[in-house]
């Protein structure tokens, strides 16, 4: 693996060792992750030319727990303000003896861009591109899936909310299906979920209550508002009302099911903080995994893995 750009195509055996390589940073407290020299003398570049709280800041604590040397560029403040084009911006910073570039931006396709034309030597860590891909979301995920309940082959899963603009739901539904999840199901909005998931054998439902049901793991989505026009855009309260999360419909699924999300959470639009602060809730916990996730990531791509 020299780059990861999407989850899409990557072979299972290579999910499972990322996730293995994780669970050896992870050490017997969820939040006690090790230090280790792996990318020591390295130089991780965080391009976040769209905002980010978890993403970035992960990244910036893997990386420094790996030994790395961590810039963090201020696109605001940067020179790409006076017109300096993405690749230029790549260039000079590889002329700075980058190692690593984790790139999120609001285009699809920028870090593939980044991929094809910097230095051979250089690795490119897709932090999520427009809605196109969100991979170590997406592995962050996959490791919390497997943390709370160990086997793929035996559960439902539901992804609910704005489908339709979310990287993130696009890298899980890949992973699940890579994994043999055999239940993925996208509940939402029929404006807000795209039908040709059918044909990757999701099953798309339109109301909640019966989206839900019996699941496993519900995975909530906020609506992406920021990627939507006037006419897409439901009200908050609207919503909530049809789909917001609340403990009564909570209890559709599974008695032990976990609740999921990738963050930021709009409470009281797509979930009522009762949920997100209570006992089936495993929010917070996957940002602290992104942790080991991610550093499992680098230290793969640098080639030195525990
Ligand atoms: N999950 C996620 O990508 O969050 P941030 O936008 O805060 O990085």
């Amino acid at each position: 693996l020299i780059h990861l750009l999407s989850i899409e195509g990557l072979p299972k055996a290579v999910i499972e060792h990322i996730l293995d390589t994780a669970s050896t940073f992870v050490s017997v407290s969820d939040r006690d992750v090790k230090k280790v020299p792996l990318l020591r003398g390295k130089s991780v570049f965080n391009l976040f030319f769209e905002n980010s709280t978890r993403t970035r800041t992960t990244f910036e604590i893997a990386a420094k727990r790996l030994s790395a040397d961590v810039l963090n560029l201020d696109i605001a403040r940067s020179s790409t303000a006076k017109g300096e084009t993405l690749l230029d911006t790549v260039a000079n910073l590889s002329a700075m003896h980058a190692d690593m570039f984790v790139v999120r931006h609001s285009e699809s396709g920028a870090p593939y861009l980044i991929a094809q034309h910097c230095a051979p030597h250089v690795h490119v860590v897709n932090a999520g591109d427009g809605r196109h891909s969100h991979p170590t979301q997406g592995l962050l995920d996959m490791y919390t899936i497997r943390h709370y309940k160990r086997d793929f082959t035996q559960l439902s899963v539901a992804i609910v909310g704005d489908i339709l603009h979310s990287r993130v739901a696009r890298s899980d539904i890949h992973a699940l299906s890579t994994l043999g999840v055999p239940d993925i199901r996208a509940v939402g909005p029929k404006t807000l979920v795209p039908g040709d998931l059918r044909e990757m054998g999701v099953r798309v439902c339109h109301d909640l209550e019966e989206g839900i049901r019996g699941c496993d793991v519900v995975i909530m989505l906020r609506l992406q508002n920021e990627r939507m026009s006037g006419a897409l855009l439901p009200s908050s309260g609207e919503y909530f009302q049809r789909y917001g999360l609340t403990e009564e419909r909570l209890q559709l699924a599974k008695p032990d099911a976990i609740v999921m999300h990738p963050g930021p959470i709009n409470r009281g639009v797509e979930i009522d903080s009762a949920v997100a602060d209570g006992p089936h809730s495993v929010i917070l916990p996957q940002v602290s995994f992104g942790i080991a996730v991610r550093m499992a990531v680098m230290a793969i791509l640098a080639g030195n893995e525990a």
